[in-house]
């Protein structure tokens, strides 16, 4: 039977990475409440992160440039009033984050160093040692928060309910190894990260399989572009788990694609191996699965420099016995980040009262059917201003709850995992879609914690149903064409459920 704790109209913040913990220090100095599954910095994405954040920084830049590189990228779904708001307010956040003790690379003058990566019209990618980025960033977040006495920190804690009572957030059911615990609160914050976890080749902790678009699907949130999902073109191909990532700044300093022959198969798609990564992702995969094998050659450009440029890359290839300088480096695309999520609007409010949403978990429209490279730490350190606004204007105590529980089964990816992988890659098709949300809908009606991947992987397997055209990160085999219209619909978890 569930213990229960009243917060005392304290607001609650699921997920310790970079939009959850930014989101906690803008709530300061009012008292919160942060669960995080593992020790902060310990299992976050945003820590993995190696491109940085882009910001619309150099003297030859300007907001409006880096709106249309986004807008571009995103394929006709971005929202575009959501992509204006958070570019301009980029330049700021960044500032924001060295203040609060992030250390950026900077030039031998004192400014910020800044990288090119794919699809972007001009140098402005914040980078942290080199390709450690999302550690620095979190460093720097895990410190200030620590130091902050008015945030609460509760880790090995992982939420798995959300509670509602007429139609509204009145707390979070959370557990831990000493046992399952109900926070009484009007407001929680889901900041939950992706869906790595639910694909077998992913550059991301397999820890992250999607647990926050389940406890807000659940909670009767509208979800929008579930079947948006990137795929990374270079990921290091080898036996490794999740796998390690090879940055797009590394094609930003020169680095080119090429097959066993040597041959630079990228050469006729305008932009090459700087197009959008979903084109790039694309000719990859088609390459691979017309025989080839598929390299990566930083031989001569970056060339000698590549491990001072890209210390946790070249330390990935010397494990696998490449030396980027002189190696081929070989790779494949892989899952890697969720364009998709809880539907929010930019203070995070999500179609349920009390609940908000952000960072890779809440979909703002930002990214569309693509996401713009090094947007998605950027919106994680925007956005949460906005959110915490509104989360400190809207003050609710929890009305009374009875909610009793016990200790229910795990949550248990594998099924989704496998079936997605297979449905749900680069390209898709009608009657795999068809095959793989079958197979998830005795599972995702089972209504307890096992079954939450599946719930999730069925919403995207619908969605990717529903969407009869090819956009962005979706590409329909049956369905090659763009449609003439521009669609986001939103869908709930019992209209995913209906349609299977
Ligand atoms: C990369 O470094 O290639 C990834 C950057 C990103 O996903 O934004």
């Amino acid at each position: 039977i569930l213990d229960v704790q009243d917060l005392a109209g304290r607001p609650v913040i699921v997920g310790g990475g970079i939009a959850g913990l930014m989101t906690a220090l803008h709530l300061a100095p009012e008292p919160v409440l942060l669960l995080s599954r593992s020790p902060l910095g310990a299992d976050a994405s945003s820590a993995w992160a190696q491109g940085g954040l882009a910001a619309a920084l150099g003297g030859d830049d300007d907001p409006e440039l880096h709106l249309a590189d986004t807008l571009a990228a995103g394929d006709g779904l971005c929202d575009a009033e959501a992509v204006r708001r958070i570019v301009y307010a980029a330049p700021s956040a960044i500032e924001n984050l060295a203040r609060l003790g992030v250390r950026f690379d900077r030039t031998l003058e004192g400014a910020l160093r800044l990288g090119l990566e794919a699809a972007h019209s001009r140098r402005r990618i914040v980078h942290a040692s080199g390709d450690g980025s999302g550690r620095e960033v979190m460093r720097g977040l895990v410190a200030a928060v620590r130091s902050t006495p008015t945030i609460t920190v509760l880790e090995g804690v992982e939420a798995r309910r959300l509670a509602v009572s007429d139609g509204r957030i009145v707390g979070v059911q959370a557990s831990s190894n000493t046992g399952q615990v109900l926070f009484a609160t009007g407001r929680v914050v889901l900041a939950t990260g992706g869906i790595g976890g639910l694909f077998q080749d992913s550059t991301n902790p397999l820890g992250s399989f999607g647990q926050g678009l389940a406890l807000a699907a659940r909670a009767g949130a509208f979800l929008a572009d579930m079947e948006f999902i990137q795929f990374h073109p270079t990921a290091l191909d080898g036996p490794g788990r999740p796998m390690a990532l090879v940055s797009e700044a590394v094609r930003g300093e020169g680095a080119i694609l090429v097959d066993q022959t040597g041959r630079r198969f990228l050469d006729g798609v305008p932009g090459a191996e700087l197009a959008p990564r979903d084109i790039v992702a694309r000719a990859v995969w088609r390459h691979l699965a017309g025989g080839h094998q598929v390299f990566l050659d930083a031989r001569q450009k970056p060339g000698p420099a590549f491990a001072r440029y890209f210390p946790t890359i070249a330390s990935a290839c010397r494990a696998a016995g490449i030396d980027p300088a002189l190696d081929l480096i070989p790779v494949r695309p892989a899952q890697h980040y969720h364009m998709g999520g809880v539907a929010v609007d930019l203070a995070g409010r999500t179609s349920v009262p009390g609940l908000w949403a952000c960072g890779e978990v809440a979909s703002t429209g930002l990214h569309g059917a693509n996401r713009l490279a090094s947007n998605s730490l950027t919106e994680a350190i925007v956005c949460p201003r906005w959110v915490a606004e509104s989360v400190a204007g809207s003050f609710a105590t929890a009305p009374g709850t009875r909610l009793a529980a016990t200790e229910g089964p795990r949550p248990d990816p594998g099924p989704a995992r496998l079936l997605l992988s297979r449905a749900l890659g680069v390209t898709r098709d009608g009657e795999g879609l068809k095959d793989v949300a079958g197979a998830l809908l005795p599972l995702a009606q089972r209504n307890d914690a096992s079954s939450d991947a599946a719930a999730v992987g069925l919403m995207i397997a619908i969605a990717a149903l529903q969407r009869q055209e090819s956009r962005g990160a979706h590409f329909r085999t049956d369905f090659p064409g763009h449609a003439a219209v521009d669609r986001r619909p939103r869908m709930t978890l019992d209209a995913a459920l209906a349609a299977a």
